[in-house]
């Protein structure tokens, strides 16, 4: 079943009333939004990108949010949505194919995700949504901003350093198939730095 962006963002508002904490809300908001921006300037299709966006931590509305991966994954699973909707829930935490470059620390092994993400071809829909999540807290911001952000809330570990690398690669595989500077599409930016 197909799953529009503006269904995507009725969820999200439909999650606010119960939520406790809402920031994953806006994050979530921000995220489909800079995603659409990056996806018109590509020409891709505008509306997918920026669901997979509004979508991608649905999860934190169902349980800890350090399980949102695979809750978000299972929920739109079962709700009957395309795969290509759900499995956002779980690649857009892991660059590189690795469950290892993530941040926030070492995750736990499960078996299942390992798997998933070692094989699963990575789209450039799903590279957006791995970007913008790096870029956005409510608002769209440089990657080194919103990398201290993460670190400063969350600590540093030992596979930070390489998370960072892989975000750098991957702020710089956009920049290439754009043909310029990412940042000059977010001229908000230099308010946000
Ligand atoms: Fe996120």
């Amino acid at each position: 079943m197909k799953l529009t962006s503006k269904e995507a963002l009725k969820m999200l508002e439909e999650a606010r009333i119960t939520a406790l904490n809402d920031h994953w809300i806006d994050h979530s908001i921000c995220v489909g939004n800079t995603a659409a921006t990056i996806a018109d300037a590509l020409n891709l299709d505008v509306d997918y990108v920026k669901t997979l966006g509004y979508i991608h931590d649905i999860g934190k509305s169902i349980g800890e949010f350090s399980s949102h991966v695979m809750n978000g994954y299972n929920y739109l699973k079962e709700l009957g949505y395309d795969e290509k909707y759900y499995n956002i829930c779980l690649t857009h935490s892991y660059l590189n194919n690795d469950v290892l470059c993530t941040a926030g620390g070492i995750p736990t092994d499960i078996p299942f995700r390992t798997n998933f993400i070692k094989n699963h071809e990575y789209t450039v829909c799903e590279k957006i949504i791995n970007l913008c999540d790096l870029m956005c807290t409510n608002k769209v911001m440089t990657v080194d901003k919103r990398l201290i952000d993460i670190m400063t809330r969350r600590g540093a570990y030992k596979n930070t350093q390489y998370h960072i690398k892989e975000t750098y690669k991957l702020k710089k595989y956009f920049d290439d198939l754009l043909g310029y500077d990412l940042y000059d599409l977010f001229p908000e930016i230099k308010e946000n730095l």
